[in-house]
């Protein structure tokens, strides 16, 4: 049967919502409101690129998606919580996500911001708690997993995005905001399915995944600013031209809308030439890469 990358998609996205429901059942609710504010931002709606990328990965290096399962979630749960943040008054203060009221709105500020906070420390959990990987492994991921988030990571790029607000930057402080607001995450995704194989040791390989994943993460939030500008707002589930309002640097600020488009195209080449040199069954994350640069949502 030819490969479906929305199938594959589906699948992902029901696999680790489930297991990401069943986490927060056995959660204590100690505070109901909070864990209904975990829940709601990240259990409600999103596409899943992120543990997709986990599970695919791992997928094509021949790991049990069992094995994967805890990566994925706390992959997704940090995630989670950088919208949460993202969308804060003190951030881009928005108030749709996943065509909802955003976590601030259909709770209160406080609680969003401790929703984050608990997302964040939740991830870290699932991680030190995963049963079907050893301890070097665990080490392993919780380390990717900081990484990329913090202040090295995600954190920096949301810095200084926040900071080029009303500023003409340059095209390499753009793609360094990029790189890391989004590309951190996206690239620790790929990694940590990598890590948990039999080939994590291949520094070869690492070195393809990682040109792919940088690649594709850096693509990913080009087509988010032009989303954010062409975009539907019923599809995006999202406010459309949030980023003009608050005179954000973005790729079809500085480049027009062509050339964020023609941006996005190269990085998608990009994405296959690395592909290209590796020697395992690469159709998922290839389809991935199209839909990356040419998604609606
Ligand atoms: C939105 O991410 C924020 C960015 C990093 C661009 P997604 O587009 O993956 O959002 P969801 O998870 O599908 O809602
Ligand atoms: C991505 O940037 C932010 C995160 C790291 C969460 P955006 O601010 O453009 O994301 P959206 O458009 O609000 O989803
Ligand atoms: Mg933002
Ligand atoms: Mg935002
Ligand atoms: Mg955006």
């Amino acid at each position: 049967m030819s490969y479906s990358l929305s199938q594959d998609l589906t699948n992902a996205q029901q696999r680790v919502n489930h297991f990401l429901a069943q986490k927060l059942t056995e959660y204590p609710r100690d505070n109901p409101d909070l864990i209904d504010a975990m829940s709601y931002a990240v259990l409600l709606g999103g596409k899943r690129v992120r543990p997709f990328l986990i599970y695919a990965t791992g997928k094509m290096l021949g790991v049990e998606l069992e094995k994967l399962d805890h990566s994925a979630a706390a992959m997704e749960a940090i995630h989670a919580y950088s919208l949460v943040h993202d969308d804060l008054p003190a951030m881009d203060d928005d108030k749709l996500r996943r065509g909802k009221p955003t976590c601030h709105i259909a709770f209160d500020e406080a609680t969003a911001i401790l929703a984050g906070d608990s997302l964040q420390t939740f991830a870290f959990e699932l991680l030190g708690n995963d049963p079907t990987i050893n301890v070097e492994q665990k080490i392993s991921q919780i380390q990717w997993l900081a990484k990329s988030a913090g202040a090295r990571g995600m954190c920096l790029g949301q810095a200084i995005d926040l900071q080029s607000e009303n500023k003409a930057i340059s095209l390499d402080e753009l793609e360094l905001i990029h790189r890391h607001k989004t590309g951190a995450l996206i690239l620790a995704s790929v990694i940590m399915g990598f890590n948990l194989s039999d080939y994590a040791e291949d520094k070869n390989l690492e070195q393809h995944l990682t040109q792919y994943a940088k690649a594709i993460g850096l693509a990913f939030q080009v087509q988010d600013d032009i989303l954010d500008v062409i975009g539907d707002s019923e599809k995006i589930g999202k406010t459309v031209g949030s980023d003009e309002a608050l005179d954000k640097s973005t790729y079809p600020k500085l480049l027009g809308l062509e050339g964020a488009k023609q941006k996005a195209q190269d990085l998608y080449q990009v994405a296959l030439n690395a592909l290209e040199q590796i020697p395992f069954d690469t159709t998922a994350l290839k389809e991935l890469a199209d839909f990356i640069v040419n998604r609606e949502s």
